[in-house]
């Protein structure tokens, strides 16, 4: 077996950890291609989060057996998501209601340290969630300036650079577009911003769902994800480097506790979520074993350095971006020969920048009526600007900002996006006869 192959045989074996993506519409299979909102869970989360309903129901600070275990489990936990994205260990790491929740947490706790005249940086081709929270800021005299893209959706660098002269304190940036799929270039962000003296908070919700993240290698100050876009339960989690945490002047919360990143953790938390988080992390394990089973090797000296669980876990999110990229190529063809498609983001030469989340339109057909005729053949995607409302704005302008977006993940196949793109050629062909 081949590479291709081995790939396509791993990932298509692992649709059937999912018992969600057997659901029918109207008698027929259901094309699930919302990922990029959120995924579908594999049946180790259901198992775990039962699992603690039966055995570690507990609140915190009691003497009782159950809190201890109850406790150690959210430590284990937080450990996972560390090997997920990269962070030291688990003291890095803060589980949350979502990740629009760490954003406004971070711009909030950082903003105690910013005066009137400082300077911020946001980028047009975020999702709101990491700009809106900054956008707060400008009510107390603190300037927040959008970084441009270009016509294609690309973030500006000659841009960047010229915001960076004017030596801000901040610069909140995704790692990859939830509208465009288009991957950016977090490292370099990141190494201007630091020369410029500003720290990054970046948006890693997007990218988690596809590509082995590693927040150390990207330099990043601060981060947030989506667990319920990682194969998990509706939650997030944030990163934050344990150097920047000792300097947060600003930080306020049970501050004679210390500052490991967990003390962003207030309240009581979704423990059977956080559970759940780790039977996602189990799934990804799997997937690793399954796929070396399969003859993939993973390069022993990127992957063989980290420890274990990590190079587990991340070691799944490589083969799947491998993979993904398979899909993305398929996709893209067939798109090249659909009628009348406007894409926007990254094109076939450029397959490797970008993840398998494409919005388009078609010419001469309303967004929302091509959305809600493919819902009616069993396409579940999703129309609208999906609150990357300034990129889309922008790219989708002649559509009012609105766009027909396609997001897969390495549980969708080939098959799929041939049914597709059959379904697709009918409905234009029926929307189009009505128009006429
Ligand atoms: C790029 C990006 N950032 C942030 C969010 C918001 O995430 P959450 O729902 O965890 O707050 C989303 C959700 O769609 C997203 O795609």
């Amino acid at each position: 077996m081949n590479q291709h192959q081995a790939l396509k045989q791993t990932f298509e074996h692992a649709r059937t950890y999912f018992p969600s993506l057997g659901n029918t519409y109207k008698g027929r299979p259901v094309l699930f291609f919302d990922n990029s909102a959120g995924t579908q869970v594999p049946q180790f989360v259901i198992d775990r989060v039962t699992d603690y309903y039966i055995h570690r129901n507990a609140q915190k600070g009691t003497i009782f057996a159950r809190t201890a275990e109850m406790q150690q489990t959210i430590v284990d936990a937080r450990q996972l998501a560390a090997d997920l994205v990269g962070a030291a260990d688990h003291t890095e790491i803060a589980f949350g209601q979502n990740a629009t929740n760490f954003f406004h947490l971070y711009a909030h706790h950082l903003g105690r340290d910013l005066r009137a005249g400082d300077h911020i940086i946001i980028t047009e081709a975020d999702h709101h969630a990491n700009v809106n929270p900054w956008l707060e800021l400008a009510e107390r005299d603190i300037h927040v300036h959008v970084w441009n893209v270009d016509s294609q959706g690309n973030l500006d660098f000659d841009h960047y650079e010229k915001l960076l002269a004017l030596k801000p304190k901040i610069v909140a940036a995704g790692w990859a577009s939830n509208a465009t799929g288009t991957i950016h270039d977090m490292k370099r962000i990141t190494a201007m911003a630091h020369e410029a003296g500003a720290l990054v908070v970046a948006d890693g919700v997007q990218a988690a769902s596809h590509i082995a993240m590693d927040v150390k290698a990207a330099g990043v100050d601060f981060a947030a994800f989506s667990t319920y876009k990682i194969f998990g339960p509706h939650m997030g989690f944030g990163y934050i480097n344990r150097d920047r945490l000792e300097r947060l002047e600003g930080w306020r919360i049970q501050k004679e506790l210390g500052k490991d990143a967990y003390f962003f953790e207030v309240g009581s938390q979704n423990h059977e979520g956080i559970e759940g988080f780790i039977g996602s992390m189990e799934y990804l394990t799997r997937l690793t074993k399954d796929a070396e089973a399969n003859g993939l090797v993973l390069d022993e000296a990127l992957f063989g350095i980290l420890r274990p669980s990590r190079r587990n876990i991340a070691g799944a999110m490589h083969f799947a971006h491998l993979y993904e990229q398979q899909l993305t190529n398929h996709f893209l063809a067939n798109l090249a020969e659909a009628e009348g498609v406007i894409l926007y983001g990254k094109n076939a030469a450029h397959a490797d920048e970008r993840l398998p989340v494409f919005s388009f339109n078609i010419e001469g057909i309303e967004t929302d009526m091509l959305g809600h005729a493919l819902n009616d053949a069993g396409v579940e995607a999703r129309t609208g600007n999906y609150l990357a409302i300034n990129l889309m704005k922008r790219l989708a302008a002649p559509f009012g900002g609105s766009a027909l977006r396609i997001s897969l993940v390495h549980y969708n196949t080939v098959e799929e996006i041939d049914r597709f793109f059959n379904i697709l050629s009918n409905v234009i062909q029926q929307l189009k006869s009505r128009v006429h």
